[in-house]
């Protein structure tokens, strides 16, 4: 924390938080007010150099009002998800005192201190990548942080950040992360559970291909609550089916087995979207260019008689993909270079983006022919895809030591 004391003092905390991809997806509430899931969910947090939000919280006697700039846009903070947050951390509040200033903010003091948030996401939101969830986290992180919020169980923090967005409770830890749906009414144990580190897994390799042309997607809110209502596979998927992958899954984790790990986290997605189509009226989700990346895995895996990839979607046509090391990420960069090839426009360099040197993919690599085992009336088009993003699986959330808060007027910088 740091504070200020030209004026009126101001102290705030910075903190980043990652995003993650579920392999097993959350779909369905059972209470909507405190984001209770139908069933639990297991997710894989995503490099925050890549793919993460930073969020400044600052306060001081002299604002007003809570305040909050999302991606330099000043936004209503009135939503019942940000109240709700607010409102849980703020009632676990303990005395602090700041360690350069030696200045002490009370428990009572913290429930009439207003907050100014600022928050920024690393990767641009237009891209369709699950934002909310890093974004929740890294409130809840961070306010948490600022308040001297401690932990009265493992994964209360967790349970915050569920009530701003569901998925968003995974966030709060890095690697392989499992959102038990918990059995209480009043949530406490709906809580973020880490399955595994990240370097349990280090080779893993995450490619995400970002389709260009997008419609107005329904969103995971309003879809899921139609799903719930109408779909009788959802509810059968929640009671019968997920619980036995959860263990299949967690098992596939810990081992390291890629081979069922992509059994299931392909099935899963598949069963999702299936989900999503006998709900009435229907979502879908995936579009062409989702179903030919779905083709392209599965011929490959299909020719070489094991898993080689696998592939996951949300609430959207974009594609995560996973495999098991960096040899096999390159021949899968190679496929989706070969039947996605960029605009004639673009650069390759603007077209496969992240952490690309990880990867030491060479152009060379991008000759690629397929093989005649996969089939070899294949379209190639292009720019279907906007770009590639490579990352791997990464840490959780931390503090940082630059501030998006000016500290002198309290505004973002
Ligand atoms: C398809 O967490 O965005 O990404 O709880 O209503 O905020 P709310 O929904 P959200 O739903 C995510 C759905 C999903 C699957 C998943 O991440 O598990």
């Amino acid at each position: 924390m740091e504070a200020e004391t030209q004026g009126d003092w101001v102290a705030m905390v910075t903190a980043r938080a990652p995003t993650n991809i579920a392999v097993i997806k959350y779909w369905g509430k059972r209470n909507q007010k405190l984001i209770l899931p139908i069933n639990s969910s297991i997710s894989i947090t995503l490099n925050p150099h890549d793919l993460s939000a930073t969020t400044t919280v600052a306060v001081s006697p002299s604002f007003t009002a809570d305040r909050l700039w999302l991606n330099g846009k000043e936004v209503s903070i009135e939503g019942d998800r940000y109240q709700n947050c607010l409102r849980e951390i703020r009632s676990r509040a303990t005395e602090v005192t700041d360690p350069k200033t030696s200045r002490i903010i009370t428990k009572k003091d913290w429930e009439s201190l207003h907050v100014h948030i600022v928050s920024k996401n690393n990767f641009p939101t237009a891209a369709g990548l699950a934002s909310s969830a890093a974004g929740f986290a890294c409130l809840v992180y961070a306010l948490a942080q600022l308040m001297g919020v401690r932990e009265r169980y493992k994964g209360e923090i967790s349970s915050i950040a569920r009530i701003g967005s569901g998925s968003a409770c995974r966030s709060l830890y890095g690697g392989f992360v499992e959102w038990d749906m918990g059995k209480d009414d009043d949530g406490k144990d709906s809580i973020a559970i880490q399955l595994a580190e990240e370097k349990h897994w280090e080779d893993l390799v995450v490619i995400i291909a970002v389709v260009s042309s997008r419609r107005k997607e329904t969103s995971s809110t309003l879809g899921m609550q139609d799903s719930v209502n109408t779909s009788k596979l959802l509810l059968h998927r929640a009671k019968e089916i997920v619980p036995k992958v959860m263990v299949e899954m967690r098992k596939a984790i810990k081992e390291r087995d890629f081979a069922t790990f992509a059994r299931i986290c392909c099935a899963d997605s598949n069963q999702f979207h299936a989900t999503c189509l006998d709900t009435s009226p229907p979502i879908f989700y995936l579009n062409d260019t989702s179903k030919r990346i779905i083709s392209m895995v599965e011929r490959w895996n299909k020719a070489e008689g094991t898993p080689q990839a696998a592939y996951t979607f949300d609430a959207g046509p974009n594609a995560v993909l996973f495999a098991p090391d960096k040899a096999k990420a390159c021949e899968l960069l190679s496929r989706l270079l070969f039947y996605f090839p960029p605009a004639s426009d673009k650069k390759i360099s603007s077209y496969v983006v992240g952490d690309v040197d990880m990867l030491a993919f060479k152009e060379v690599d991008s000759c690629f022919q397929p093989p005649e085992a996969e089939g070899t009336n294949c379209t190639r088009s292009f720019g279907e895809l906007d770009h590639i993003l490579c990352t791997r699986p990464g840490e959780g959330p931390l503090v940082l030591k630059d501030h998006l808060v000016d500290s002198s007027t309290g505004l973002p910088i």
